[in-house]
């Protein structure tokens, strides 16, 4: 079976770490086109902006050609065709799947069925291991270390996939946690196991001042209206934590603010002109990591 990329876990310390010095020489030099006999699929069976574009930008930029869909509802998916029956096809057409998809697992069971590299671009709740890649990317970028920072976990820490990746990636690091979030959307049992296990530290609390003034990482999340089935419980949480410039006054310099990306309300717009702000770099940063990611996998870096 060809390496795939599905869960942070698939990758060792050492390899996240070359993925992360080869997406530096990727940022010097933004075009390399040695995958010019190269086709990647990308499939979106769930809506993207950043990730859809940054892997199609990150492909074209190393000389491959692109394929794939951004709406599952223009295929055969709609007449009923299988996600084995679909993957199997497009492992005959392409070099390498790029596939988002709704539910957990199912990146898990496209690479066991594909002939050719998988990698997880979003599986419903579980993980988004390239975003991951990117957000190391930058806070070594913006900390010049990847090692004992603390790091705020804000928002939707239940159903928000990125913080469950970063969490794990993290742990090698000997970070510190601070998890903020309300009752509703607290870190699942499995992942605090995880830090238990670890022996990380980390603290639990609702209040969003909290740990603002000790972060090296403040990391925002959206509330992910998609993962609801009860629209009144979305509506309970939605406006949870709203972080505001005024609200910065005692950070430290060097705190800087991630976020996936979308925002809604969680940040305010006057946050975009302090210091702190990171998050539009950030998600530049993610065309390079996928660079590097499409490079390792397919066995050129
Ligand atoms: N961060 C992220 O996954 O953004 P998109 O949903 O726009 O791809």
């Amino acid at each position: 079976m060809p390496k795939s990329l599905i869960s942070i876990s698939d990758f060792t310390k050492e390899e996240m770490l070359h993925v992360l010095e080869v997406a530096q020489e990727f940022e010097k030099k933004k075009s390399q086109t040695f995958l010019h006999d190269k086709v990647i699929a990308c499939l979106f069976f769930e809506p993207s902006t950043r990730t859809r574009l940054s892997f199609e930008t990150a492909s074209n930029r190393l000389g491959a050609r692109v394929i794939g869909f951004s709406d599952a509802a223009n295929t055969s998916v709609s007449k009923g065709e299988t996600l084995k029956d679909t993957i199997k096809m497009v492992s005959n057409y392409a070099d390498l799947i790029v596939m988002r998809h709704p539910l957990e697992g199912a990146a898990r069971y496209a690479s066991e069925v594909a002939s050719v590299p998988v990698i997880n671009a979003g599986d419903g709740a579980n993980q988004h291991p390239t975003q991951t890649m990117l957000d190391l990317y930058t806070i070594k970028q913006t900390q010049g270390t990847l090692e004992n920072l603390n790091v705020d976990m804000v928002g939707d820490l239940k159903y928000g996939r990125t913080v469950h990746s970063l969490l794990q990636a993290l742990s090698f690091f000997s970070p510190s946690f601070t998890l903020t979030a309300p009752e509703e959307l607290k870190m699942p049992e499995e992942y605090k196991d995880f830090l238990k296990h670890k022996k990380i530290a980390y603290k639990e609390t609702k209040d969003l001042s909290e740990g603002l003034n000790d972060a090296d990482i403040l990391y925002m999340t959206r509330v992910q209206r998609e993962r609801f089935t009860d629209p009144i419980e979305y509506e309970k949480v939605k406006n949870c934590y709203r972080l505001s410039a005024d609200m910065l006054g005692g950070c430290k310099k060097n705190m800087r603010i991630l976020h996936p990306l979308p925002r809604i309300t969680e940040i305010a717009l006057d946050v975009d002109d302090t210091p702190y702000a990171c998050y539009f770099k950030q998600a530049e940063n993610g065309m390079y990591v996928r660079m590097a990611i499409i490079s390792y996998l397919l066995g050129y870096r």
